[in-house]
């Protein structure tokens, strides 16, 4: 699991949060009672968690340290829960379980949605929207990067830490077990103020297990110069000096009877 810097993290937060608002605006369960965010960061999705459902009880869990004090720091009122997903349990069934751009870091799927949905009271959802953007330039640049051979033997777990699976395989794995299923795909054509942009943002998120591998200073800013020339190649500037940086989504809503 990479470090989390919140406030890397929250430079973006305009465009990391509209994944949420797409996700929730989805969700219709009119007033539960108990939610949860699992992987809530910051607390910038807890935010709209609140705002549209101010009379319900709402958690925040997350397993970064730093996150959780940033979150708790946003809204001292809240319920914050330092935990990892991958162990957490709650005996007391959720109306909502809701997860964005958490899901990506936690392994095996197969198993991990199906114990979650256990906890989705009747009547109620797991919704979650996880970034699919494996395929895109700036990750196959990072694979590529990291295969040089001055850091390759460092590298396997960063290029296996983020794991996100196609929608079918979403479907058939909560289909025997959900009422009903929602789920779609966006790309977001994020427009950001160039090349140098999308490394900032990657290195919020997907860069960081691959600057974590990495011994010192010197090989950090090495492997994001060779980033951000690959990024300048592929991800070009328009007339206005902007570039678009497409950024492909699952999102994925369930409904237990
Ligand atoms: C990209 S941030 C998403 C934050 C927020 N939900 C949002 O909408 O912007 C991913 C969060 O998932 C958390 N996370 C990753 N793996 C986790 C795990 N196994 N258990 C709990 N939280 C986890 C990270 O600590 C991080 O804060």
């Amino acid at each position: 699991m990479p470090n989390w810097d919140a406030d890397l993290y929250l430079r973006f937060a305009e465009e990391r949060t509209q994944p949420a608002i797409d996700l929730l605006a989805r969700v219709a369960v009119a007033a539960p009672r108990r939610v949860i965010d699992l992987g809530c960061g910051p607390g910038n999705s807890t935010a709209l968690l609140r705002q549209r459902w101010p009379d319900a009880q709402i958690i925040g869990l997350d397993n970064s340290e730093e996150m959780i004090t940033a979150a708790a720091k946003s809204y001292p009122a809240g319920a914050w829960l330092g935990a990892d997903v991958r162990s957490w349990s709650d005996p007391v069934p959720f109306d909502v379980i809701f997860s964005n751009a958490a899901f990506q870091w936690v392994p095996d799927h197969a198993a991990l949605l199906p114990r979650l949905f256990h906890m989705v009271a009747a009547g109620g959802a797991l919704a979650m929207q996880m970034p699919r953007h494996l395929q895109s330039p700036v990750h196959q640049l990072m694979l590529e990067i990291s295969t040089r051979p001055e850091w390759n033997d460092r590298m396997e777990r960063a290029r296996t830490a983020v794991a996100v699976e196609s929608p079918a395989f979403y479907y058939d794995t909560l289909q025997p077990l959900a009422a009903r299923i929602d789920l779609w795909e966006t790309e977001y054509q994020h427009v950001l103020s160039g090349p140098h942009a999308i490394v900032s943002w990657i290195r919020g998120t997907g860069l960081r297990p691959y600057l974590d591998a990495l011994a010192n200073d010197d090989e950090r800013s090495r492997f994001e110069t060779l980033l951000l020339a690959g990024v300048e190649q592929a991800y070009p500037r328009h007339p206005d000096g902007m570039v678009l940086f497409p950024f492909r989504r699952v999102f994925v809503v369930a409904y237990r009877s």
